[in-house]
């Protein structure tokens, strides 16, 4: 039985080092690099527009999503709008109805998402991404992810993401990595999930 629960940014900060390791179990970064994971976080729950999302299992974080009002002096927004007002994907210049530095005028940042291995593949992610953006005011969703076939690609164009920017790097040792934008509200009908959408949050 899964829980959906959104924490505010009290709450959240307090379950950092317990969502780090839902991040840890998902991602496989280097050890070495949780620790400023923690302070990233840390600072994002006192972004504008904060929302925090876990999805609980038999008492243990199974995954965890959050996201905040993009502004201008907050690094990811900087490097992507600078990113997007010199290069532009087709797919952002076809879009058509949001201007290339439309994406980010008034956007919701999703930061993190992730779910557990072994709970990976039950609707989990997707309920998730679609809860912590469900209702939010701004008028576009907006998130970077590794610019590769993986599974985090597929769910967010089945929700209604599209490139703006691929083949991306944030400095210049990361693999490269895919800018994704949306209209709000997401689709929530283009693969609708095997299960019901959580009613308790
Ligand atoms: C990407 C990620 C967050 C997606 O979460 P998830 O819970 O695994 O994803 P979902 O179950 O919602 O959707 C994944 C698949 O399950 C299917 N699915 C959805 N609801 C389902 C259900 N009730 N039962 C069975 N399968 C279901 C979806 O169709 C989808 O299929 P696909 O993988 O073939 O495209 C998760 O896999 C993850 O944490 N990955 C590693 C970390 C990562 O990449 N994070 C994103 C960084 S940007």
């Amino acid at each position: 039985m899964i829980a959906y629960r959104e924490l505010g940014p009290g709450e959240f900060r307090s379950s950092i080092r317990a969502l780090v390791a839902v991040y840890a179990a998902a991602m496989s970064p280097p050890d070495r690099t949780l620790s400023g994971r923690e302070a990233i976080m840390e600072r994002h729950a006192a972004s504008p527009g904060f929302r925090g999302l876990v999805a609980q299992a038999d008492g243990e974080f199974a995954g965890f999503t959050y996201g905040f009002h993009g502004e201008t002096g907050q690094w990811w927004h900087d490097m992507v709008a600078a990113a997007l007002a010199t290069r532009t994907s087709a797919a952002a210049s076809a879009a058509g109805h949001v201007t290339p530095g439309g994406w980010l005028d008034d956007s919701f940042e999703v930061a993190e998402l992730h779910v557990l291995p072994r709970w990976q593949g039950n609707g989990i992610g997707r309920s998730l991404l679609l809860t912590v953006a469900d209702g939010r005011p701004e008028r576009t969703a907006v998130l970077s992810t590794a610019d590769a076939p993986t599974r985090a690609r597929r769910l967010y164009r089945a929700v209604g993401f599209t490139d703006l920017l691929t083949d991306f790097r944030f400095s210049g040792a990361e693999p490269p990595y895919a800018v994704m934008g949306a209209t709000l509200p997401l689709s929530a009908d283009t693969a609708p999930p095997r299960s019901p959408r959580p009613s308790s949050w």
